[in-house]
């Protein structure tokens, strides 16, 4: 054994040896604090207490600029030529205090991370538009910590790494007063070396990062908005996202395995490094490997030089393996392959992968097909904001939008337009939906002044690969976009940076297809002959009122090429807010006399209106049906989001979503719903029934249903039994006259009944009603999200009603934010009173501690309510 190694194991072998027996029990050695003994591999959570403070203007004289040869080489990993020296001399920035232990940071905020510094509002900061939401993104914000290290942990053989899921954006970080290097792109997941910047003791963090004004389309988000994590393990170690697993052959028999291991050797001599792995089904929610191995990747022996990195291949068979495979139709079966690391018989490293066992084959008629089985791709596009919570990531609430849009039969989600947070993919992979994982809104040509543009040329191959390595081993990944609507998507000069990019992701996987949005490209420019499936943004339906459609064309240039709708509809709506009169058509561009109700910056939720480039769902599902081999759609959005709130530039969100922001469901989640579950017997009636300014008025009515027939009753008298238009699943009498009363359809399917529904003309607003999505919650960030309707006498939704509600919470807990879904609503998210909107507001409930929680709302002149929440 190397001396070095020995007077290591002598240290600390007894501690070493006990971690080795748990780890044999539970499988869970990465995730697990051992207490601080220096030996094998420990990550641990640095969330939290941090210290936060935000400066508008800029406080320390620093700027990307100035730190950017210091910064550079952190991406030498993913650089596969000549990679940045590091400068000689002091790197910048030791003499801001900020970065000093000696500063007092005791006036600055104590917050935790994952945190989001502007969503707290207030809302119309200065300079911020209403593409970014209007909060205060904006400014430099220092964050400081102190961790405390043993003299193991620092001794030779032993590395130290700062992993940032994500930091929102051109962060720099100085440990001990010395700048170790950041990262930019505020999207990525970086790590930081800071090996031999540590000492015994304290040792002091310091994050600087930096958002300009102008730099996005949408909210951005600022600050640490993912977790951070300390690692400390063997300085001979798997690298950073340093395994990749491909299941090259799959059947219900038997599947094969290949796998690559890199080891990085941070020691100064060269190391004998024995790599061995075992296959366990594994199970997301206890995060545990289950029972015994059901595969062994056959040993392989690296030599590392000092310094340097190997990586070796091998393979294994599973038989009879459990296959991961999309929601409802498959089970997302998924294993963790546990790989140790030994050098002369020692285990010196264990490292866990995830990942599922499937078959994904793109085909340029059959779709998508996993496990052999034809997948529709029923998607939506989501920004990574999660409302009112903003960008800082949290497991339940990311849990929760994905939940929602598989009860409307949603089964993929596209990460538009930027790597999400780990977590939304270990979610994708747990409750199986398909994920069309998306890095850029930007090349080299900017659409914002100050956006990913501006350092495309240094960061993009980093960017790709770091991108590409982490999240390679997610069963529910199936696809790469490099982009989305890059402009000059014609111009061959764009054709070239696309082949660049496609290359890099080929060189870090071969599995999988890379793709991009494309809503302008023909068939014959570079960038789209590139692509290996060609993402359609709009073109393919055609843009509002034209019905020109380019599925044809591409279908012609590219007969071997699997087509799909990368981006479809933009229909807007505001929840429950009726515009009329209404048109005729299946499909409209929104305008003052046309869904819009500019006064009031409300739009139909009729379902029919979009911009110019957009379509209705309606107009979608027919160019869908009418060109077969088109793979399927993500419509523009399944969640409302912040920022963007096209057509109203001073409102705060979108209306582009299927559900609102606070997550109540608009009409059109019910349409969705009646085509992509159409085996699922629902009926839903729009708009509600209680109209005192309407009386005589022509109030259409419509109905989605999967039917194919459907009768409507108004006031107990048939209006009339009718059938959709082809492809449709909407159902229209457009001519009834409005009296109050009450509204019934029954649907029928192949003549046999199918469902029903009802509205009625409700009563004035007598009380609250009020009902939690969980109501025990745990005390790790759990959250529960608390639904207010404001009701009549009978218990039914006052559909107009905007009644102000205050919120009050007593026991373990904090309201975190409350909402309505209304994007014309400025108050800031953390107030405790909030109005209704279309009857109904949200707050978002914490645990601090165990113990009964009771949150109670009440509202002026009416009946409040009250729940109580379990947290354990
Ligand atoms: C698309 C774009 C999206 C969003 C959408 C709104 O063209 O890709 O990011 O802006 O329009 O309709």
């Amino acid at each position: 054994m190397l001396p070095h190694l020995r007077m290591l194991y002598n240290a600390c072998g007894l501690a070493f040896l006990l971690m080795l027996a748990q780890s044999a029990q539970s499988h869970t050695v990465e995730s697990r604090n051992n207490g601080g003994a220096a030996s094998g591999r420990q990550r641990i959570s640095l969330n939290a207490g941090w210290r936060f403070e935000r400066f508008t203007s800029n406080p320390d004289a620093l700027s990307y600029d100035l730190l950017k040869q210091w910064i550079l080489p952190s991406g030498n990993d993913f650089i596969s030529g000549t990679k940045h020296e590091l400068p000689s001399g002091t790197p910048p920035g030791g003499n801001i205090s900020y970065v000093q232990d000696s500063f007092d940071d005791k006036s600055w905020e104590a917050v935790d991370v994952p945190h989001d510094w502007a969503i707290k509002g207030p809302f119309n900061a200065p300079g911020i538009s209403g593409e970014m939401g209007r909060l205060p993104s904006n400014g430099v914000g220092w964050y400081r910590r102190s961790v405390t290290l043993t003299a193991q942990d620092i001794a030779a053989g032993r590395s130290t790494f700062l992993d940032i899921d994500g930091a929102m954006s051109y962060s720099a970080v100085w440990v001990n007063g010395y700048l170790v290097g950041g990262w930019p792109y505020g999207y990525n997941s970086f790590r930081l070396d800071l090996t031999g910047h540590l000492k015994a003791g304290s040792n002091l963090i310091a994050i600087r990062l930096d958002n300009a004004l102008d730099s996005s389309r949408y909210y951005p988000g600022a600050g640490i908005y993912r977790n951070i994590w300390l690692i400390k393990a063997d300085a001979t170690h798997v690298g950073q996202f340093g395994t990749f697993i491909r299941t090259p052959a799959v059947s219900k028999k038997s599947a094969s395995l290949q796998l690559t291991v890199e080891v990085e050797n941070q020691r100064s001599t060269s190391q004998k490094v024995t790599i061995s792995t075992k296959v366990y089904e594994y199970d997301p929610l206890t995060k545990k490997a289950k029972g015994k191995a059901v595969g062994t990747f056959s040993d392989v022996t690296v030599d590392v030089a000092a310094g340097g990195k190997a990586s070796a291949d091998s393979s294994a068979t599973v038989k009879n393996p459990k296959l991961w495979g999309p929601a409802p139709a498959q089970k997302p079966n998924m294993h963790v392959a546990i790989t140790t690391l030994s050098v002369g018989g020692m285990k010196i490293d264990t490292y866990e992968t995830k990942f599922g066992i499937r078959s994904v084959v793109h085909d340029a008629t059959k779709g998508v097909l996993i496990n052999d089985e034809a997948v529709r791709i029923q998607g939506t596009c989501n920004h990574h904001d999660l409302g009112s919570l903003g960008a800082a990531f949290n497991i339940r609430a990311g849990e929760r939008q994905l939940q929602m849009l598989q009860e409307m039969g949603g089964n993929a989600l596209r990460t538009s337009h930027n790597p999400p947070a780990p977590e939304l993919l270990d979610l994708s992979d747990r409750l199986g939906m398909i994920v069309l994982d998306e890095i850029f809104d930007t090349w080299s040509t900017q659409k914002k002044s100050h956006d990913f543009h501006l350092i495309f040329p240094d960061w993009h191959e980093p960017d790709l690969r770091a991108f590409i390595r982490r999240d390679r081993n997610h069963p529910s990944v199936i696809s790469w976009s490099i982009g989305n609507e890059i402009p000059n998507q014609s111009d061959p000069a764009t054709g070239k940076i696309a082949q660049e990019l496609r290359n890099i992701v080929r060189e870090e996987d071969l599995t999988r297809p890379v793709t991009q949005g494309m809503n302008n490209a023909k068939a014959a420019d570079l960038t789209a002959q590139t692509m290996d499936i060609e993402g359609l943004n709009y073109q393919g339906e055609g843009h509002g009122a034209d019905t020109s459609s380019t599925f044809p064309s591409f279908r012609v240039a590219f007969p071997d090429k699997l087509i799909y709708t990368s981006e479809s509809a933009s229909t807007v709506s505001s929840r429950g807010i009726y515009v009329f009169p209404v048109t005729k058509e299946n499909n409209a561009v929104f305008g003052p006399n046309s869904g819009e109700d500019v006064e009031a910056r409300h739009l139909s939720d009729y379902g029919l209106y979009e911009p110019s480039w957009g379509a209705s769902p309606d107009k979608v599902f027919a160019a869908q049906d009418e060109h077969p081999y088109v793979a399927g759609e993500y419509v523009w959005t399944g969640w409302d989001y912040v920022g963007e709130p096209t057509p109203f530039d001073t409102s705060r969100s979108s209306y582009f979503g299927i559900i609102d922001m606070a997550g109540f469901k608009k009409d059109r989640f019910f349409q969705y719903q009646s085509r992509w579950r159409s085996d699922f017997p629902m009926a839903h009636i729009l708009p509600h029934w209680t109209w005192p300014d309407r009386v005589g008025l022509v109030t259409p009515v419509h109905v989605f249903s999967a039917a194919d027939e459907a009768e409507l009753f108004v006031n107990g008298k048939s209006a009339g039994r009718v059938k959709p238009a082809k492809s449709s699943n909407r159902f229209r009498w457009d001519d009834v006259v409005y009296q109050p009363g009450d509204l019934r359809v029954v649907t029928y399917k192949n003549g046999k009944k199918w469902a029903v529904d009802t509205k009625r003309t409700v009563g004035s607003a007598a009380k609250l009603a009020i009902s939690a999505d969980r109501s025990a919650i745990g005390l790790d960030n759990d959250l529960s999200f608390i639904s207010i309707a404001v009701v009549d006498s009978k218990g039914d939704t006052v559909p107009q009603a905007s009644n102000s509600i205050t919120f009050s919470i007593s026991g373990p807990g904090t309201i975190v934010s409350t909402d309505n879904g209304d994007p014309t609503d400025m108050t800031a998210f953390p107030s405790l009173t909030r109005k209704a909107f279309s009857g109904h507001a949200l707050a978002i409930v914490r645990a601090t501690g165990a113990g009964a929680i009771t949150v109670s709302a009440t509202a002026d002149g009416i009946t409040g309510a009250k729940v109580t929440l379990k947290a354990r």
